[in-house]
């Protein structure tokens, strides 16, 4: 069993992505370290400088980054924890994929097309490229479990078919180079909505602060953000059919739902026919008492720069010595001379 995820250090870590991605990690890591596996955990550096940045905040926001993922329980004890900057073989793999993926395939990823929008001739080449690099990230490591929100399902599909491809160019079918990974997405949590519009994902590089619960917000904080999400004037239903055509009063029960570890059922058996004004302070109740504890552990570690440095150069150090066996194989079953 080889878990491998990453997350980019680009604005602020939120519920979204606890939800949909970070709880996961912490769930098998536990469970690779029981199976004799290993769980790698990194910081997706090299893709945040696909769109324009400021550098010293991407320093800066990448420390925290890893100081976030210790506070929500990444062990560095049990994960290997690291930023991709630090390991060339993930820059130098991209390149040898960028010799199997096809322009059609990358053409057809939805992220770059919302993410070049309008200004398509404007995006970096990096942005283009993006989903090749993190092809390279798991594949460099023969990852078989990637937990990910269902946003990243794409990304992992061209994973797949970047290795299959490969495969079955450049090796042999007794003796694979790369493994196909599968993504492990939480039903319960796939897609966290914005918390000021139902239809759109709750992202951190949203304009408004006001459509996402950060992990570094502070009680009073959530508790005003979920108090002014955005509702509809009904009644919560009684029964999960009783909202469809309601996606923001889905998206709170479904948060509801993950945080308290039950189903959405379960949460509308027990506030069906309240209002709002029942329900929401009930929400941001739970979301101070799951996300409070993360929030305190997160202040006390964010500003040991030397152990949050520690804790990349030993994670780094231990994922060149993992991946080299796969980048080595790679070069060779192209026939590049490497020594
Ligand atoms: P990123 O940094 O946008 O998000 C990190 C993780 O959080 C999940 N996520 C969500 N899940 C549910 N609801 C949401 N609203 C929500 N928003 C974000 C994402 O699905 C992701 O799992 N390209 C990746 C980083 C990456 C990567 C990789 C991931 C680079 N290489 C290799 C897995 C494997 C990204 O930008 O995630």
């Amino acid at each position: 069993m080889r878990v491998v995820s990453g997350i980019q250090p680009t604005g602020q870590p939120h519920l979204g992505n606890y939800l949909g991605a970070i709880r996961n990690y912490v769930k098998l890591q536990d469970e690779a370290v029981a199976a004799g596996g290993e769980c790698l955990i990194f910081l997706a550096d090299l893709h945040a400088i696909s769109m324009p940045h400021d550098p010293a905040e991407l320093h800066s926001s990448t420390l925290e980054l890893v100081a976030t993922l210790v506070a929500c329980g990444v062990d560095p004890n049990k994960a290997i924890l690291f930023n991709q900057a630090q390991v060339p073989a993930h820059a130098e793999l991209q390149w040898l994929l960028n010799g199997t993926a096809r322009m059609g395939w990358l053409n057809r990823m939805t992220q770059f097309k919302d993410k070049s929008g309008k200004n398509r001739e404007g995006a970096s080449v990096a942005l283009f490229t993006y989903p090749v690099l993190q092809a390279a990230d798991v594949l460099l490591y023969q990852a078989t479990h990637v937990p990910v929100g269902e946003d990243q399902k794409q990304h992992l599909e061209l994973a797949r078919d970047i290795a299959q491809k490969f495969n079955n160019d450049f090796a042999s079918e007794e003796e694979p180079v790369f493994t196909l990974p599968d993504p492990i997405i939480p039903p319960e949590a796939a897609r966290i909505m914005s918390l000021r519009d139902g239809s759109a994902k709750m992202s951190k590089s949203d304009v408004s602060e006001m459509s996402r619960i950060n992990l570094a917000d502070d009680a009073d904080t959530m508790a005003k953000k979920i108090k002014k999400a955005k509702t509809d004037p009904e009644p919560l239903p009684s029964e999960t059919k009783g909202l469809e055509d309601r996606p923001e009063a889905l998206n709170l029960v479904t948060i509801y739902a993950a945080l308290a570890g039950v189903n959405a059922d379960s949460v509308l058996a027990d506030f069906g026919g309240q209002g709002f004004g029942v329900f929401k302070p009930a929400l941001a109740e739970l979301l101070v008492e799951k996300l409070g504890p993360i929030q305190q552990r997160f202040v006390e570690l964010k500003d040991d720069r030397e152990s949050l440095d520690a804790i990349l150069a030993r994670g780094a150090a231990q994922a060149r010595e993992i991946g080299m066996p796969t980048l080595k194989s790679a070069y060779k079953a192209l026939g590049l001379i490497r020594g």
